[in-house]
């Protein structure tokens, strides 16, 4: 059995190859899932990040028209928000570029751990919202999301290991499974080997909230497991419904700023 820091070892390994091959971006993509239909999730947000050396890709959400959620793990010298994009290096109509202001992790972000893996992104300015931008819902104190809930996760990472990440916003269905969850983290994974792989970082685990509302449930963060296609282990997910009081406290007063 590998351990928790040497599969993170791989994983940041692997981030560095594929960044390279891609020559312009990289993050965790989509594997065994089906593309998107166009613009059905209009909180995804496409994260163009700028590194010491080259660009990097992750994923986020929209969660007010100047905040976007992710994986502190996708912090840059600067970052760059595409926003209704399906195709994303395509010049669609749809799409907003927006850069960021700010970007704030958790003070308790283990870069090693990945622990407390979540970071807010304060907007230049607001998002324009259109039928292809949109906002999603963060889950309220009383919702619960037991294992066994079925969930998407969409992203434009890899679609096999190795391999190259989407030009278009892919989604599978995967379900939250039972004992390795915990108070900061949610664990989950598809058939066989649907899930997610490097590209997909940051992206929203979207379960039925109240009502069947799609609601942002988790963050992509980490793969327990020693590859992307490897049909064992699970996709780890930041556990939002633990960080409310956070996201709370840091866009309380300066969101309408
Ligand atoms: C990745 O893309 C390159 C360049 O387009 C292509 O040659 C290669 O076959 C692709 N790899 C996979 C595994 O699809
Ligand atoms: C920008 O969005 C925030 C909510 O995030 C809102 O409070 C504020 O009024 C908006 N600002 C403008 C200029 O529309």
């Amino acid at each position: 059995m590998i351990t928790r820091e040497a599969m993170l070892r791989v994983f940041l390994t692997a981030i560095t190859i594929i960044c390279l091959r891609l020559a312009g971006v990289s993050g965790v993509n989509i594997i065994d899932g089906t593309v998107a239909v166009p613009h059905s999730r209009p909180y995804i947000a496409f994260l163009i990040i700028t590194k010491e050396r080259q660009l990097e890709m992750c994923g986020g959400f929209l969660i007010y028209p100047n905040v976007i959620l992710t994986a502190a793990h996708c912090k840059g010298k600067a970052i760059t928000v595409i926003l209704g994009a399906h195709y994303h290096s395509k010049n669609e109509k749809s799409q907003q570029r927006i850069p960021v202001q700010k970007m704030i992790t958790h003070e308790a972000y283990n870069d090693m751990t990945l622990e407390n893996d979540i970071m807010i992104l304060k907007l230049q300015f607001n998002a324009t919202i259109t039928k292809e931008v949109k906002t999603i819902r963060l889950p309220s104190e009383d919702d619960h999301f037991g294992p066994g809930t079925t969930c998407l996760v969409a992203g434009w990472g890899l679609t096999s290991f190795p391999g190259n990440s989407s030009n278009v916003l892919r989604e599978v269905a995967v379900k939250i499974k039972e004992h390795c969850n915990s108070a900061s983290e949610i664990c989950a994974r598809g058939i066989d080997k649907k899930g997610t792989c490097y590209g997909d970082s940051g992206g929203p685990l979207v379960c039925p909230g109240r009502n069947n509302i799609p609601t942002a449930v988790g963050i992509v963060s980490y793969m327990n497991r020693e590859n992307c296609e490897d049909s064992h282990g699970s996709d780890m997910y930041v556990n939002v419904p633990a960080y409310l009081k956070w996201i709370k406290s840091k866009i309380g007063v300066s969101c309408s700023g």
